[in-house]
């Protein structure tokens, strides 16, 4: 099976128009316009990542980028958000309230190819970084690992440029591996109402720990061949 970057479906009784939010978001100028503009977004983003790892390879005869994954927020899942926040429906909601509805996910192969391409990213003179999560030196409890970076970024339309936000998601192979694994798991059932459930987080936290030592020790290994990869 194909590893997704999926959101959780809607309940039928959550959105109070008796429609999918899917059907609103379509039938709605405002709100097409608007993922219109995201997908955009996430356009440039991806253009200028391949642009960095196309240099790379000609020059190091190396990708640092294994693979890019993008994906728009569902719906539903922005609907939620901005309930959560006490947020109306609306597009200025949408655009000033939230910061992943437009997702980047970049797989890299070493541990310093995602401090690379995020440092290249982010001297990019039209791109603006917002916040930075470095979930790298700082891993979550559960073993949970990438860089996380909000990015603004001008996109031009007919009527001028707006800035939009995307959030990129900065990970090793490895690093990809054990999220998208956990997040299936994480998926078909919450964790917490499993019996034995802190056996489980107990062993996905050591395979966590596991798979960060082999990323290192990969790392170290490259750097024993030589600096390859030295941009200077
Ligand atoms: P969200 O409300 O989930 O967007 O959290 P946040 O705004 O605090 O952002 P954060 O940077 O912590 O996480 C954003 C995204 O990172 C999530 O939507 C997931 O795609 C990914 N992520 C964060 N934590 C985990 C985790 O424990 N496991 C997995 N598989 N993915 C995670
Ligand atoms: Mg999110």
């Amino acid at each position: 099976m194909e590893l997704k970057w999926e959101e959780r479906e809607w309940d039928e009784d959550e959105f109070p128009r008796g429609a999918s939010p899917e059907k609103f978001f379509r039938d709605s100028k405002e709100f097409a316009n608007l993922m219109m503009m995201y997908k955009c977004a996430i356009r440039e983003v991806r253009t200028k990542l391949e642009v960095l790892d196309d240099e790379f390879s000609v020059r190091y005869k190396r990708n640092p980028i294994s693979s890019i994954q993008t994906r728009v927020k569902k719906p539903i899942s922005i609907f939620r958000k901005l309930k959560k926040y006490d947020l109306e429906l609306t597009p200025e909601n949408i655009l000033k309230g939230l910061h992943d509805v437009a997702g980047v996910r970049v797989v890299c192969a070493f541990i310093d190819d995602i401090y690379m391409v995020a440092a290249l990213l982010a001297n990019q003179d039209d791109i603006t970084v917002l916040q930075v999560k470095d979930y790298i030196k700082e891993p979550k409890a559960n073993g949970y690992r990438s860089y996380h970076m909000i990015v603004e970024i001008p996109v031009f339309f007919s009527r001028g440029k707006t800035p939009m936000k995307v959030e990129i998601q900065i990970r090793t192979i490895a690093m990809d591996f054990w999220a998208s694994l956990e997040h299936q798991l994480r998926y078909k059932k919450d964790i917490e109402d499993v019996e034995g459930h802190e056996e489980i987080s107990g062993r996905l936290l050591e395979c966590a720990d596991t798979i960060s030592d082999t990323d290192r020790k990969m790392q170290e290994i490259k750097q024993m061949i030589g600096e390859f990869n030295d941009l200077s």
